[in-house]
């Protein structure tokens, strides 16, 4: 903060020491990244390289908590405290599936960038995906187009109803996960508190309110306070490896506010060379989603069957199958620098204490 002043033009000092004030974040540790700048006012100073890559389609997270709420709110299911508090307990409670073991945060880990760093994903009697598909962050999983690997679903409350019922992932079903929670006071108070007495508990009801916990997981990061106008947000060699991925023409696919979450052809270019890996090969039309880049050095394995280890291999074989080029190793070092910037601040979560079971709470089926 104190360099950012320094070499900042005297007219934004004042900004600067406002947004410094805060040296402590709400989960208690000291931050070490800078915090987003609060106003629209430095677009004077939005350097060549933010302006061009703006130009192409990137895009910050909204420093405004106003702006920011616009973008990740659902205008039919609006947040409250609430509700989110309630939605992140049924995030952690393994009791919505059959054996009562897995919750979604066991693949989608808010503690490991929001996934399980493996190749494929195991859920229920640890049974792999069938299709060897790799379980994707959740962290701003609110800025995708569409959900899922091949884009099925439109948003995250329908999304959330998937993988419950899923057989290789949580084995429920609507009636016992709607059993299981009507059999908890405690939770029949929460849902009324969040949705009034008249409330009538349903799975999709469970499923919306898991969602609206999910609308909240958004991660600034440095680039974002470089795109919302601190230039010196990235450093130089960061600056550069961004440089190489708009001329690289990564930004093609790896755009919008999550750099990917939209659906695109995938090798076209050039075979993966994982491919024969699962079954998978997109959508109808061959289309894959577009993975977020944001926290990618949280979230590796990579690409839809997780075979590959490491961002520099996952820059290189873009290059190969989606762009026809060979990308040099020196290049490929300077683009994941940039990708590291990408890491965001998590928003802090206290782990929940989940109400208890009755009696009347179907037990774990685990056979
Ligand atoms: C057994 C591991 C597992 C569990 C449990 C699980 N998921 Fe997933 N999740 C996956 C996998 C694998 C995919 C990708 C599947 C596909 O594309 O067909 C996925 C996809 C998603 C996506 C889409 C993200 C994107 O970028 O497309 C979201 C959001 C999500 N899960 C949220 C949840 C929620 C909420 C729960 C709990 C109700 C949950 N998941 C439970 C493994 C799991
Ligand atoms: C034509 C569209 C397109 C272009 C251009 C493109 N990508 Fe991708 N990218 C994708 C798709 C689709 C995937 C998912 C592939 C899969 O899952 O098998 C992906 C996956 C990735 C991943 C792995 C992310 C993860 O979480 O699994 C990284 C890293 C990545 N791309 C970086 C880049 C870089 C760097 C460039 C430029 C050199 C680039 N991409 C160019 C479409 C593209």
């Amino acid at each position: 903060m104190k360099i950012k002043s320094i070499v900042f033009s005297a007219g934004l000092i004042s900004l600067f020491i406002l947004a410094g004030c805060k040296e402590k974040s709400s989960d208690g540790n000291v931050s070490t990244i800078a915090e987003p700048t609060k106003t629209v006012t430095a677009t004077a100073l939005i350097d060549e390289l933010a302006k061009r890559v703006l130009g192409i389609g990137l895009k910050p997270i909204p420093a405004n908590p106003d702006e920011l709420k616009k973008l990740t709110e659902d205008v039919n299911n609006t947040f409250t405290e609430a509700k989110i508090e309630l939605g992140k307990k049924l995030y952690f409670d393994p009791r919505l599936s059959q054996s009562s073991l897995i919750s979604c945060n066991t693949c989608h880990n808010l503690a490991t960038g929001g996934v399980d760093g493996l190749e494929a994903a195991i859920g229920d009697k640890w049974t792999a995906n069938p299709h060897y598909l790799n379980s994707p962050t959740v962290y701003n999983s609110v800025f995708n187009k569409s959900q899922f690997w091949d884009g099925r679903s439109p948003h995250l409350e329908d999304q959330a109803q998937g993988p419950m019922q899923a057989s290789p992932e949580m084995a429920s079903s609507k009636g016992l996960i709607e059993q299981r929670v009507i059999s908890i006071p405690a939770y029949v108070e929460e849902f009324k508190k969040a949705y009034g007495d008249d409330v009538k508990i349903t799975f999709e009801l469970i499923a919306r309110t898991i969602g609206l916990f999910e609308r909240t997981l958004v991660t600034s990061s440095r680039f974002d306070d470089f795109l919302n106008g601190d230039s010196n947000a990235l450093s130089a060699e960061e600056k550069e490896g961004l440089k190489l991925f708009a001329d690289k023409g990564c930004t093609t696919c790896h755009t919008g506010i999550n750099l990917g979450g939209g659906m695109q052809i995938f090798d076209a270019q050039g075979i993966y060379k994982y491919k024969n890996v699962g079954d998978f090969k997109g959508n109808a039309n061959n289309m894959v989603k577009v993975p977020t880049l944001r926290n990618i050095e949280e979230t590796a394995p990579y690409f839809h069957n997780g075979k590959i280890w490491t961002i520099k291999e996952a820059i290189q074989e873009m290059g190969k199958v989606q762009l026809n080029t060979q990308i040099s190793d020196e290049d490929a070092a300077k683009i994941e620098t940039f990708l590291r910037s990408l890491t965001g601040k998590k928003p802090a979560i206290t782990y929940p204490v989940l109400p208890a079971s009755t009696q009347k709470t179907p037990q774990p089926i685990v056979k």
